[in-house]
């Protein structure tokens, strides 16, 4: 059975709270909340009170993925919020086990996401310091965007990393997942299915959730 993330990005931003409970009650394990600064991304989306706040409306995991510059300074701010997983994109930090390291004695998963234009090989020298791994599947920014068929190979490639260096964090999958790439990506060895317009968007975020869960 697969893991599902609700990515909110998706959400009717008016009514986030009501929408991530009703995928939490159709079984949603996790909640993703993409942070841009329109820089490193040209959109701008949410700070660290919305986590805050989700933090008291849901009991699900906050997984927090900065798809920001300079991700250390807004470390501490999302690790107050009470984000329980940090993630930030390889190609937007010039020292990645620095700043997994400081996500670590924040108290929090440390998670890295790779964009689709970019290789897996140095995750050999990363995962080590790592908790959680996100593939992107489409370019940081926007949600509805079309899935990047590259993230197969990459997957398979990052197993084999992780079978080679002998350390196993989950795989995520972000970007364009839908029932039809959800079912390829497990068969494929994914752990967790990011997804916003498939669940947020759909005619019944309850029916979506229920629908990626069982692949
Ligand atoms: C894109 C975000 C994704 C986004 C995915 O920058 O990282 O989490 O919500 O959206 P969908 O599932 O609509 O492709
Ligand atoms: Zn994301």
């Amino acid at each position: 059975m697969a893991k599902v993330s609700a990515s909110i990005l998706a959400c009717d931003q008016t009514r986030i709270g009501e929408q991530v409970l009703e995928a939490e009650r159709a079984g949603a394990d996790l909640v993703h909340i993409d942070v841009m600064d329109g820089v490193y991304v040209e959109n701008v989306t949410f700070g660290p009170q919305l986590v805050a706040d989700l933090k008291k409306t849901t009991k699900l995991p906050l997984s927090v993925h900065m798809e920001l510059l300079r991700p250390e300074t807004f470390l501490p701010m999302f690790a107050k919020a009470g984000a329980d997983i940090i993630s930030f994109q390889l190609d937007a930090c010039p020292n990645p086990i620095h700043m997994l390291r400081e996500i670590r004695r924040a108290g929090i998963k440390a998670g890295l996401g790779i964009g689709p234009a970019y290789d897996v090989e140095s995750l050999r020298y990363l995962l080590h310091h790592m908790d959680a791994l996100i593939l992107m599947s489409v370019e940081p920014g926007y949600g509805g965007q079309p899935f990047e068929e590259s993230v197969y190979e990459k997957l398979a490639r990052a197993r084999e990393i992780m079978d080679e260096t002998g350390c196993r964090v989950p795989i995520s999958i972000d970007g364009g997942v839908n029932a039809v790439t959800g079912r390829r990506l497990m068969d494929a060895g994914a752990d967790i299915l990011i997804a916003g317009s498939s669940v947020f968007q759909a005619d019944s975020i309850t029916a979506a959730v229920k629908e990626l869960k069982q692949l």
